[in-house]
């Protein structure tokens, strides 16, 4: 979509077998001495010893300094902070710093260097993603092409076993791939990504990743009675669209939902929110993205045994006179009647419809990805994406998952206390349920359209969106989510322990 190509990946024994043109990444930890640089880089150890004592090594992580060489490799020097700190993320992010700096300074080709500080298949995976994810620029938009660098070739230099570095390394390319593609979808305007398009780019990459797809519109909508759904897309002159993409066979023994909340444009609705907080709102479909880009990484994955469906409720949410009010009463398709006090908690309103579809169509496991609170970034700020469901053990599950796909996430309480303070006088129940743990009476007001499975509700409200840039990512999307949905399936595809 970026007009990206994808890097050839490949594992190499020895530096040795680098080219001229390349540059190898040397994982540096506080204390490193010249000798060790020598062992590991072939550089002449007086020269980096001279480096070491004029100071101009990495002293501080994800520092970094560029050692050019003419005819022969160059080597860059990665600040990684203290070696017994290392872990999986970090380790990605630290490899997506490496090549977000060198693609910026023309670098095609990047080695990067095992110093067996962690599982070979872990690591491969990491370095895979991130140096991946490095590159990415958000200028989707932008009239010249301001080429910010992009890599051909990415070498893992190391002697351990090569069958569990190509496995490391496959997963991460897939899962690296597919972050970038979330990561398009959340930076296009919505002038651009409307519930329409987004469903035509989600077409497109069901048929290329060949899974199959439905798209329903307003009217199968209507038929099926989702009155809430409907009720969020009534205020905007953009038809809502309910994606669907579909993985496996329908008798596998599980059958994991994927629910993504997809708001191409979140204004709030009559209850319309400040100019900057609607600032940031095209990426209100960042767990439609995760779900989009995560179905792709599950049909590259083929995992056997298990049937997997992305379900987006794909919509804007507009004020308009045709735009539902404060006070309104809404049927969702469970029979469930909602009363609308803030028109700008209109997530919960799309993603009751699409779990209880979810359930109907006969998931045995769901999770739903959804930029759904700003509850959940008072909780836990952009660190961690806010775990909540039931049971607690399929929320731990799903929690589990997201470390093995290099993310964060943070399994939070579902006390009963959360749904009373969703009572209505008037309806079933309301969809706001006041300031205080509001990422929670969210979770509460979800479970009620989720009928029998497991169900964890991931709200990436604090990580699908980056504000700052930092060494290791642009601002913009994230791709949160898509890591979680990859590692998941593969668990659940390996049966035993699911
Ligand atoms: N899309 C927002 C949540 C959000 C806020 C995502 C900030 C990313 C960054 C959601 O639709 C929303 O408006 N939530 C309100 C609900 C409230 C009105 C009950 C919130 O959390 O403030
Ligand atoms: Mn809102
Ligand atoms: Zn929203």
């Amino acid at each position: 979509m970026n007009g990206r190509s994808t890097p050839e990946i490949t594992a190499l024994s020895s530096i040795d077998a680098l080219g001229t043109e390349a540059a190898l990444v040397v994982p540096f930890f506080d204390g490193d001495d010249a000798s060790t640089l020598q062992r590991l880089s072939g550089r002449d150890e007086g020269s980096l010893r001279a480096l070491l004592e004029r100071g101009a090594a990495p002293s501080k992580r994800y520092e970094m300094t560029l050692l050019y060489d003419v005819g022969a490799a160059s080597t860059l020097l990665l600040g990684c902070g203290p070696r017994e700190e290392m872990e999986p993320v970090l380790a990605m992010r630290l490899a997506s710093a490496a090549s977000r700096h060198l693609a910026r300074r023309g670098f095609r080709r990047i080695g990067y260097l095992h110093r067996g500080f962690m599982e070979p298949r872990v690591w491969a995976q990491a370095v895979t993603q991130g140096a991946l994810a490095g590159p990415y620029d958000p200028g989707l938009k932008k009239s010249r092409d301001l080429d910010s660098g992009h890599l051909d070739r990415i070498d893992l230099v190391t002697t351990a076993d090569q069958g569990a570095v190509e496995a490391g390394a496959r997963l991460g390319q897939i899962v690296g791939e597919a972050t970038n593609l979330a990561r398009d979808l959340v930076n296009l305007p919505a002038n651009d990504l409307t519930p329409t398009t987004f469903a035509g780019r989600a077409r497109e990459v069901a048929e290329e990743a060949g899974l199959r797809h439905e798209i329903l519109d307003e009217g199968a909508m209507r038929d099926l009675g989702m009155g809430s759904f409907l009720g969020v897309s009534a205020g905007s002159d953009e038809p809502a669209k309910l994606i669907v993409l579909r993985y496996g066979s329908d008798d596998s023994p599980v059958r994991l939902a994927l629910v993504g909340k997809g708001l191409t444009f979140d204004s709030g609705g009559l209850s319309l929110k400040t100019a900057e907080g609607m600032e940031t709102m095209k990426g209100d479909m960042g767990g439609g993205a995760a779900v989009v880009a995560g179905m792709q990484a599950v049909a590259r994955l083929a995992p056997t045994n298990i049937a997997v469906t992305g379900y987006v409720g794909a919509t804007e949410n507009m004020p308009s006179g045709k735009s539902m009010r404060p006070g309104d009463v809404l049927t969702a398709m469970n029979g469930k009647t909602i009363e609308v006090l803030n028109t700008d908690a209109e997530g919960r309103l799309v993603l009751a419809d699409v779990l209880a579809y979810a359930c109907r169509q006969g998931a045995t496991h769901i999770v739903d990805f959804a930029t759904l609170t700003g509850g959940a970034v008072v909780a836990l700020g952009h660190a961690a994406t806010l775990a909540a469901g039931e049971p607690q053990q399929w929320v731990q599950q799903v929690v589990e998952a997201a470390s093995e796909g290099l993310e964060r996430a943070w399994a939070m309480p579902l006390y009963e206390e959360y749904r009373r303070a969703m009572d209505s006088d008037v309806a079933d129940i309301k969809n706001t349920g006041g300031r205080y743990g509001s990422a929670l009476t969210a979770t509460a007001f979800l479970r009620d359209f989720v009928d029998g499975p497991p169900w964890a509700h991931m709200d990436i409200a604090g990580t699908a969106w980056a504000d700052k840039a930092a060494p290791y990512q642009s601002t913009g999307g994230t791709g949160a989510g898509v890591g979680t949905i990859a590692a998941l399936v593969q668990r659940l595809a390996a049966g035993p322990g699911r």
